[in-house]
């Protein structure tokens, strides 16, 4: 009843809103100086502005979160999609609550445990990441729709317009785009359609080349029009199905009839009187991160040398990453004693096993046996609101372009987030993570997943961020996380150099630069194996409110090509 009176009001928006967008443009600049400012970092310009542009029309951070994750899909396909999904971690002033809109993917209906090994129980190479096969059934149009009826004030109609537009009129291709389309080259000449979109004559397009997507512009007007069911329905939904299915993919219209977002509550913990707030399973994010904090509590890190720092700091990742592996899935299939690993006291029998002077290699740890970190894939932005209303939202296709994939007529790249799964219990996925029965393939199932959207806070401050990168999001978060507890500012934060540790392979990787040579040695000496990635990695965006001072600031990862603003 509530939802069907939200929609009646919203479509009479779609009639009466060019009047009253001009009604808040007077009242707007006539109270914009008194009022609380604003900020958007996204990984892309278009998708700062477009956010922007909207929450000046009078939209709040929620509908916000909608324009710059539909933009997203369209400017930067190779990270987040309508094919793929996502956490939106949210913050509503007016009730102060904290949830986290799960519109997470999930395996399909006939999907089972063993559809990914061979008769020898071998795992098939390339079959959990390309075609679509490989693609779970996409959450973001319904986690869009939802913000949408649930927490937003603008109709879809509004807050998809901008990437309709984009779809339509088409945006200019970055070198890095360009890059990442390289990897999907082969999988061009398997899937007509990723072809036809993505190629100018037969060729990778040029930097600056207008990209143009009308089928993807066709299917969000669809999901503008009609909502939920515009895409897991009708027209759109039979060109999933049939597209999938010709392709060798095993969805049917069941499995889009039964895709639904669910709210969760995020997990809380603290760290040095900081409250940290972020994502809960199906994501391991933020039981690992609080995980890794409550060990390093117990260390007084900040008189100590940088050497063993970065040691305690290594050694924390590798024992939460462990029980990343042995305890983390979807919370619907598995029990996940979520309790015992965010206590106070678990941290502590943790650290009874860490020596100062020597690394515990990662095969003492007993745990499942098996991989490289990776991720230039997925994407994150955060938002602030006039009001103190606040997403951090990390989305996701998994590898750059997903599936590489696109079902015919519909313009989505379809993900390739069945390979988060364990495809057999031990064996690596793509970014080397190793897993168990927790994370195993199951009917309707949604992968453990790394997207660590998160909320700092303390009586100073209010900090949203988040970073794509694989299983790596979670080591960002931490070094950040430790950066801001020791006074950095939020661009120092994002900008902090890198390094992580994942339990298996058993090695420490580092940005170039991010370890010094006294501290490769140092760490060399006590047993640490250590891999420079060949570049930088992430892509962070974080926007912060420092209370006392009334001071808004955004930052975007220098890594990066995204935007942050502040009005
Ligand atoms: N697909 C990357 C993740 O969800 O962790």
């Amino acid at each position: 009843m509530a939802t069907s009176i939200v929609r009646q009001l919203k479509s009479s928006m779609t009639v009466i809103l060019p009047v009253l967008l001009v009604i808040y443009g007077v009242i707007n600049s006539i109270s914009c100086a008194q009022s609380k400012p604003m900020a958007i970092a996204s990984a892309h310009p278009l998708a700062t502005h477009a956010g922007l542009a909207i929450l000046d029309a009078g939209g709040n951070a929620f509908d916000a979160a909608i324009t710059v994750a539909s933009v997203l899909s369209v400017v930067e396909p190779q990270g987040s999609g309508l094919g793929g999904g996502g956490f939106f971690l949210l913050h509503r002033a007016d009730d102060n609550v904290d949830v986290m809109i799960d519109a997470r993917e999930k395996a399909p209906l006939a999907a089972y445990q063993r559809m990914f090994q061979n008769e020898q129980g071998e795992v098939i190479k390339g079959a959990s990441t390309q075609g679509p096969l490989s693609a779970g059934v996409p959450g973001l149009p319904a986690g869009l729709v939802y913000l949408s009826e649930h927490y937003g004030r603008l109709p879809l109609s509004v807050t998809l317009q901008p990437a309709i537009n984009l779809a339509e009129k088409g945006f200019r291709v970055s070198p890095r785009f360009r890059r990442l389309l390289q990897f999907r080259i082969r999988q061009m000449t398997v899937n007509n359609a990723l072809q036809t979109i993505f190629q100018d004559q037969g060729q990778i397009p040029a930097a600056g080349f207008l990209l143009r997507q009308k089928d993807l512009a066709r299917t969000l007007r669809l999901l503008s029009t009609f909502g939920w069911a515009g895409f897991y329905q009708g027209e759109v939904a039979s060109l999933l199905v049939n597209g999938v299915q010709a392709g060798g993919g095993i969805w049917t219209q069941a499995d889009l009839d039964a895709y639904h977002v669910v709210e969760r509550k995020p997990v809380v913990g603290r760290y040095r009187g900081v409250k940290i707030i972020s994502a809960a399973p199906p994501s391991s994010g933020g039981i690992v991160l609080l995980e890794v904090l409550n060990i390093l509590s117990g260390y007084p890190l900040e008189i100590m040398t940088s050497d063993l720092r970065k040691h305690l700091i290594i050694e924390a990742m590798r024992r939460a990453y462990r029980d990343r592996a042995v305890y983390l899935g979807d919370p619907d299939f598995v029990q996940i004693p979520v309790e015992q690993l965010l206590s106070i006291d678990y941290a502590a029998g943790l650290r009874v096993s860490i020596q100062f002077d020597q690394a515990l290699p990662s095969v003492f740890l007993n745990g499942p046996l098996a991989g490289q970190a990776g991720g230039e894939d997925t994407t994150h932005f955060s938002i602030m609101d006039h009001d103190g209303n606040r997403v951090a939202a990390t989305l996701s296709i998994n590898f750059p372009f997903g599936s590489g994939f696109v079902a015919p007529g519909t313009g989505v790249v379809l993900n390739n987030e069945m390979d988060d799964f364990v495809s057999r219990i031990g064996a690596v996925n793509g970014y080397g993570l190793t897993g168990g029965e927790a994370n195993s393939i199951g009917a309707g199932k949604r992968m453990l997943s790394s997207m660590t959207p998160t909320f700092v806070e303390d009586e100073q401050r209010i900090v949203a961020l988040g970073t794509p990168g694989g299983s790596r999001i979670i080591s960002m978060l931490v070094v950040a996380i430790l950066e801001l507890t020791q006074g950095a500012d939020v661009q120092a934060m994002v900008d902090a150099p890198r390094f992580h540790h994942q339990y298996l392979p058993d090695q420490v990787q580092y940005e170039p630069g991010a370890l010094t040579l006294a501290e490769i040695k140092a760490l060399q000496l006590r047993g640490h194996r250590l891999e420079e990635t060949s570049k930088h990695y992430g892509d962070m965006q974080a926007v912060s409110w420092q209370k006392d001072k009334q001071v808004m600031t955004a930052a975007s990862d220098s890594r990066g090509e995204g935007l942050a603003l502040v009005k």
